[in-house]
Formats: structure tokens, C-alpha cells, sequence
């Protein structure tokens, strides 16, 4: 008998976009616990085990997140320890941003079971592929938009940033909040760093195979007026060049020559950016 066990995976953002790890876990599992965000994967999840269960009725109207992601990880546990080899499957990548997988694996370990985590694709996986950002090209920061500004997270802004949550900013109430008027807070903050016309990507990963992301470029100070969904996530481009630190080049044995210069005068890249533009796979 087994002793039972947890594999905590992830299902991509689409279909598609599912590991064969993932899809071999969740087809041994004994019992499988789901939580996804598009009905294809659900069904494609029930047809690959006929003991998975949605996660999803924890959510209720009036309900803290917390105590609905805790009820959650109860509900994973409770399988567990009837000895089970359970599943546990989350929309994109199971380690980011999600509350209940990180808990229940810690719950199991404290338990004694074996519980591991496996990668899968996340929404910055797909910005990386469809925006065509490369992080190894002037480093990338990622925070959730909240924390970033009641933190006051440092940045670079000769970075690449990626906000998360931007549709959500503040909302700590049960109920969903009309947070519209919390994105003039996060501009801003951000017009502390970059022009008003600094040109910015609203983006939205294709959730199904056949159709294509949503990528709304537009002026930093317009982002208050263009729609945003609670999927939407935030892509800052870089400023400009960061300087070169010579007396470390120097040490490091690199040629002057090799290195991009940062301008002389003021390195904030004004943007041309006047209006909107929506561009889509294929445009
Ligand atoms: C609770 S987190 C879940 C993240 C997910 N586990 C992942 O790996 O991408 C929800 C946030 O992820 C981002 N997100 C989720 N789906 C997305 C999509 N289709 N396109 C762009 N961003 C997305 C948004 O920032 C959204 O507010």
C-alpha cells in the first residue's frame, strides 16, 4: 500500500503549454485536486483521471482568499492522509504566485510525506516568448503590484519590469473591488522613474492554442484610462543603458570595447509614443 504522497503541478497557461511530467502525474495519482482557469484544461484534466476534483466551489462570494486558499490546502491534505498519491494541478506554474501549493507541500513535509513541486509554464514565461524579452539582456525584476508599492520596492529602471496583478492593486476585501482608481497610485509611483510617454505593455497570454495574446502598448500615464482585466500583467521596458562600473570592468578583465556605453547627457529614453497601439501574434 502506498504511503501516499504529493505532486503538486502546473498546467501551463494553456493547454497546450502542459508537460507530459505534469500530464503523467496527474494520470497515476490516486486522487487528483485541480484548480485551472480555462474550461479545456478541466475537461482535458477529468479525462485523464476520472477522480479529479475542482478546487474551485472554495471560492464564495464574501470569502477572504486566505481562508478560501487554507480550506483548500485542508482539502489536499485530507487525501493525503488517507495514504493516497495525491495530485494537486495549478493554472501556469504551481510555485508562482499561488498560496495553497506552497502550503501544502510544507503541511506534507511536516507531516512526513513525500511532497515535491514540478515546473511548469508561467504568464512571464509566455511575456518572455511573445514580447520577445530576453532577461539576459539588462536583468528583469517581477514584483506583484500590491507589494511594490506599499513596499516601495527598489528597482532599477534600466531593467525590464514585470507587475503582476495590476487589476487587483489593494484589494483586500472578500468581495471583488473596482481597483481602477488604485492604477493612478502605481503611475505615480512609476512617473517617479520614468516620462509620462514612456511606451508600456499591457499584456494578456493566450489562454487557448488558437487565438492570439493581447498586447496593448501605451503611454505609461494613459494606463488608468484602457481597460484592464484581473489577467493582465504589466511590462515596463528599460529607460535606457545602465552605466559601466569601469574600475569592476577593469578587474574583470573585459575590454572597454566590448561593453555598451550608457548616453552621456540624460540616459531617461523619451519615448515617441503618442497614441495606442494594439498588436496581436501575428500584426
Ligand atoms: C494568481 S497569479 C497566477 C500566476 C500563475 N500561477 C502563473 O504561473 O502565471 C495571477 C496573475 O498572473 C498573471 N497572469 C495570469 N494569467 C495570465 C495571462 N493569461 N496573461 C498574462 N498574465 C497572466 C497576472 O498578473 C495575474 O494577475
Amino acid at each position: 500500500m502506498s504511503k501516499g504522497s504529493l505532486t503538486v503541478v502546473g498546467t501551463g497557461i494553456r493547454l497546450s503549454q502542459m508537460t507530459m511530467e505534469a500530464r503523467i502525474s496527474i494520470e497515476s495519482a490516486d486522487k487528483v485536486l485541480y484548480a485551472v482557469a480555462d474550461a479545456v484544461t478541466e475537461t482535458a484534466i477529468k479525462k485523464l483521471n476520472s477522480t479529479a476534483e475542482s478546487l474551485q466551489p472554495f471560492y464564495k462570494p464574501g470569502k477572504y482568499c486566505l481562508v478560501t486558499y487554507k480550506d483548500m490546502v485542508n482539502r489536499i491534505l485530507s487525501f493525503l492522509r488517507k495514504r493516497l498519491d495525491v495530485c494537486a494541478a495549478f493554472y501556469g506554474h504551481p510555485g508562482v504566485f499561488v498560496y495553497s501549493s506552497h502550503e501544502a507541500i510544507q503541511q506534507a513535509r511536516r507531516e512526513g510525506f513525500r511532497a515535491v513541486m514540478l515546473p511548469a509554464t508561467s504568464a512571464e514565461d509566455n511575456l518572455f516568448a511573445d514580447l520577445g524579452v530576453d532577461p539576459a539582456a539588462s536583468g528583469c525584476q517581477s514584483f506583484e503590484t500590491t507589494d511594490f508599492l506599499i513596499r516601495r520596492r527598489k528597482f532599477d529602471p534600466t531593467s525590464h519590469l514585470i507587475l503582476w496583478q495590476i487589476g487587483n492593486i489593494g484589494n483586500w476585501k472578500p468581495e471583488r473591488q473596482d481597483c481602477a482608481s488604485n492604477l493612478q497610485a502605481l503611475v505615480d509611483v512609476l512617473e517617479e522613474h520614468y516620462d509620462p510617454d514612456h511606451e508600456v505593455v499591457l499584456y494578456l497570454a493566450a489562454q487557448y492554442a488558437s487565438c492570439d495574446p493581447m498586447i496593448e502598448r501605451v503611454p505609461l500615464s494613459e494606463i488608468p484610462q484602457t481597460p484592464i482585466s484581473n489577467v493582465t500583467t504589466l511590462y515596463v521596458p528599460p529607460r535606457g543603458i545602465a552605466p559601466i562600473d569601469y574600475v569592476m570592468l577593469d578587474r574583470l578583465g573585459i575590454p572597454r570595447a566590448l561593453v555598451r556605453k550608457a548616453p552621456q547627457r540624460n540616459s531617461r529614453k523619451r519615448s515617441s509614443v503618442k497614441g495606442r497601439s494594439r498588436h496581436t501574434r501575428n500584426s
